[in-house]
């Protein structure tokens, strides 16, 4: 199925354009957007932007496939990314990823039934001496615990 920007996904595009002294610098600032319009970098989407950017398609696909930032699939409205590098390893992020799959019934990589909430395990978030760390959507959650996930989980609505 071909996919297309709306047209203020086209105007944005132009724009990002703009700052870039080629269409390929574009990219990323070009996969943020696509990943904001389509909720996803599926395979039709990778060639929509390629066919933007004028490059070939596995140009796209490489960066896409270097980030965890560019979802293939649909993902839920959290996105919940457990650390799992070595200070929260330490700190106990496998309890973490453990409670969260069974509380939430769905193992790494998934998502809810109800389209609410992806887990993830991805690398070191930055934040090392707050250990065990997990990001949901845009905010940070530190020294986790069991009462304090389940604090967290049951407060997004
Ligand atoms: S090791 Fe987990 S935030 Fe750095």
């Amino acid at each position: 199925m071909a996919v297309e920007f709306s047209e203020a996904a086209k105007q944005e595009f132009a724009e990002i354009l703009n700052h870039y002294p080629t269409k390929e610098a574009a990219m990323l600032p070009t996969l943020h957007l696509a990943k904001r319009e389509f909720g996803q970098i599926s395979p039709e989407v990778m060639t929509y932007i390629s066919q933007l950017l004028d490059l070939h398609v596995t140009r796209v696909a490489n960066v896409v496939s270097f980030y965890t930032l560019f979802p293939r699939e649909p993902e839920g409205k959290y996105v919940i990314q457990v650390c799992s590098t070595l200070s929260c390893q330490l700190m106990g992020a496998e309890t973490v990823v453990d409670h969260i799959k069974k509380k939430l019934a769905i193992d790494v990589g998934e998502t809810t039934p109800d389209k609410k909430f992806t887990l993830k395990k991805v690398e070191c978030l930055g934040s090392c001496g707050t250990a065990p760390v997990m990001q949901i959507n845009d905010d940070y959650y530190e020294q986790l615990t069991v009462e304090k996930i389940d604090k967290i989980l049951d407060s997004l609505e």
